[in-house]
């Protein structure tokens, strides 16, 4: 029998999960303000020793390959870019939450951090290549954590990938969503919520984890954002990086195209950038002394 998880057990999870770091948190709310300054990242970094040291091994690891080593974090910053930087941060505070096995969904331990990873990439590059007027830094951040509620929830769906694959090809369930919610009470999207609120997650990025499988559902504002994100998802499925049971297995929804421009070409476009950057990325941060 599978332990539900009523609103005191959703409670006790996010209770359970360790708070961001201040300098994390603070870097979140900087990076998602329109109107924000490379340097104000520099600054941010600069007050965290531990962030400083671990962005200055990026920037000198062997992925970048630079002849001449980088010692000031101004350098560091705007040679890596804000998204490099935030990733760091997402990984040195959360890296433990995304990088685990998700038990209940039958994915093994990484697979999390790497589909964040791709859709954070394609929810960026939707926007770049679209030219949707929204941030790109800011598809991208929201790109990294909209699936952090799997974590929260993964536990208590062990065992259940089997039944959730049936409940959907039955037409019992929409979707993986609704399977979720049907075996264990809550679904990753709110549970995921549930963390952006104890974080203090700016709302955009809250929105994003919140409606990335039901765009429509979000406040208009925040649509564009959630479309990006809802898109960037898909890609990284479509690709062949999903997070193990549920892959593929959710409704794309296709009114994206009253916020987001793609057509057949920018999709391949965006697929291959996807490719390219992740290994350069994930080999980036890696190479810093991170797992893989
Ligand atoms: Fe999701
Ligand atoms: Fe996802």
């Amino acid at each position: 029998m599978v332990k539900k998880i009523n609103p005191d057990e959703l409670e006790k999870i996010v209770a359970s999960i360790p708070m961001i770091s201040a300098s994390a948190s603070r870097l979140l709310q900087i990076t998602a303000q329109p109107d924000h300054e490379l340097m104000d990242v520099v600054n941010l970094v600069k007050t965290d020793a531990n962030l400083t040291a671990r962005v200055l091994k990026v920037v000198n690891s062997a992925a970048y390959g630079l002849v001449s080593k980088i010692t000031s974090v101004d350098r560091a910053v705007s040679y890596l870019g804000e998204q490099v930087v935030v990733s760091i941060a997402i990984e040195n505070c959360a890296g433990e939450l995304l990088g685990k096995e998700l038990a209940g969904y039958e994915a093994a331990g990484g697979e999390l951090w790497k589909h964040d990873l791709r859709a954070a990439i394609a929810a960026r590059e939707v926007v770049i290549q679209s030219g949707a007027d929204m941030s790109p830094d800011l598809a991208f951040t929201a790109g990294l954590l909209h699936d952090i509620g799997k974590a929260l929830i993964s536990d208590y769906l062990r065992g259940t990938a089997p039944e959730a694959v049936e409940m959907i090809s039955s037409h019992d369930s929409l979707d993986y969503l609704a399977a979720e919610e049907k075996l264990v009470g809550v679904d990753h999207t709110i549970a995921g919520y549930a963390l952006a609120q104890a974080w203090q997650l700016p709302e955009e990025l809250a929105m994003a984890i919140r409606y990335h499988h039901e765009p429509a559902q979000a406040e208009e504002i925040y649509r564009p954002l959630v479309y990006a994100v809802h898109l960037g998802d898909s890609i990284a499925m479509m690709g062949g990086y999903g997070t193990g049971s549920d892959s593929m297995r959710y409704k794309l929804d296709a009114n994206y195209a009253d916020y987001i421009q793609i057509n057949a070409n920018i999709l391949a476009n965006v697929m291959l950038t996807v490719d390219t950057e992740f290994d350069k990325l994930s080999e980036s941060l890696s190479d810093s002394g991170e797992k893989s």
